[in-house]
């Protein structure tokens, strides 16, 4: 599992480990900084290994005897570039250039990659545009793909609900870039099981799906109902673009500042499911309102 450290990675692992079908399976986890991965030396199933997942050579060694290939890597920080920032190019497009050459080298067919919701080569981000080209990238394979492309995903330990949780609980008031951008957010523990599921169905090889939770929102909305929910409530007020725009490039010169220019980009696009389709399988999507006060609220 290629990016299995973080946080979708962390709930794919626990779900599988609790499937009886697959309660048996190895996971090898390639990371660089192995002591971000402690929670999971702590399951049998799992065989942590510091490593550059970019070299040709240690992937050709990572795949030697796997079933398959889960490809998780992404960031939302890669710069700025035409058509993608550099950081875009190498975890978004070359990686899965790599881990494609490195899986049909090793005879591992079977390979599942997540992806974004609206990835597309004409997108007006370079995160949007590089994970088009990284789907392209593993399409043009001829592998056994299955591609998942959540919207914004959360569940205890996202970067998303949590982080406007933490904020209200130090700012007065909420200044918003993107304000009316538009969210379907899904359950982490939903993600895991498609893509668990997914392992085990034939019927998937091929496909792509698109993943929503239940309900769409503003993220106007998002930040007030997460300011709310764990006791801060804030007044949001919605940035014009041209303001929005000037606090991303300054925040860019913040070491791991919340915002860049780039995802204000992404945020023109509406990251919601237009099929009306959230999960694959039959699966029924969970509402946020379900998950996240019980861990917004502590
Ligand atoms: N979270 C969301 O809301 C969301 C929404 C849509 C799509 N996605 C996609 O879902 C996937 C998983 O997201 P996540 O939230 O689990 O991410 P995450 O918690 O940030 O984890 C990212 C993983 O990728 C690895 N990684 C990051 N940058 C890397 C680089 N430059 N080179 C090699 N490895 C790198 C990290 O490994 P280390 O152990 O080495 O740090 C970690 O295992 C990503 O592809 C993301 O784009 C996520």
């Amino acid at each position: 599992m290629i990016g299995g450290t973080g946080f979708l990675g962390t709930a794919i692992v626990r779900e599988l480990a609790r499937r009886p079908a697959s309660a048996d399976y190895c996971f090898t986890l390639p990371t660089r900084r192995r002591e971000r991965a402690r929670h999971l030396l702590v399951l049998p199933t799992v065989h942590v290994v510091d490593a550059d997942v970019h070299d040709a050579a240690t992937l050709d060694r990572l795949m030697a005897g796997q079933h398959a290939v889960i490809s998780l890597v992404g960031i939302l920080k890669g710069g700025e570039g035409k058509p993608y920032g550099k950081g875009f190019a190498r975890a978004h497009v070359e990686l899965p250039q790599k881990i494609a050459a490195a899986a049909k080298a090793a005879g591992v067919r079977r390979v599942l990659h997540v992806s974004a919701l609206k990835a597309a080569p004409d997108a007006p981000s370079g995160y949007l545009c590089s994970k088009a080209a990284g789907e392209a990238a593993l399409r043009d394979a001829g592998l056994d793909l299955t591609l998942f492309r959540p919207s914004v995903i959360f569940g205890p330990g996202d970067s998303f609900l949590t982080l406007f949780a933490r904020m209200a609980k130090i700012a007065p008031f909420f200044p918003l870039a993107g304000a009316e951008a538009r969210f379907q957010p899904v359950w982490v523990e939903d993600v895991a099981a498609a893509v668990a599921d997914s392992l085990q169905r034939a019927d998937s090889i091929g496909a792509a799906y698109d993943l929503g939770g239940p309900t769409q929102y503003s993220l106007r909305q998002l930040v007030s109902y997460a300011a709310a929910i764990s006791g801060h409530p804030r007044v949001v007020i919605g940035l014009p673009e041209a303001v929005a725009w000037l606090q991303a490039w300054a925040m860019e010169f913040i070491p791991n500042g919340p915002m860049t220019r780039d995802n204000i980009r992404s945020m023109r696009v509406a990251s919601v499911c237009d099929t009306g389709r959230t999960l694959p399988f039959g699966r029924v999507a969970t509402p946020l309102e379900i998950v996240a006060p019980t861990y917004l609220r502590s």
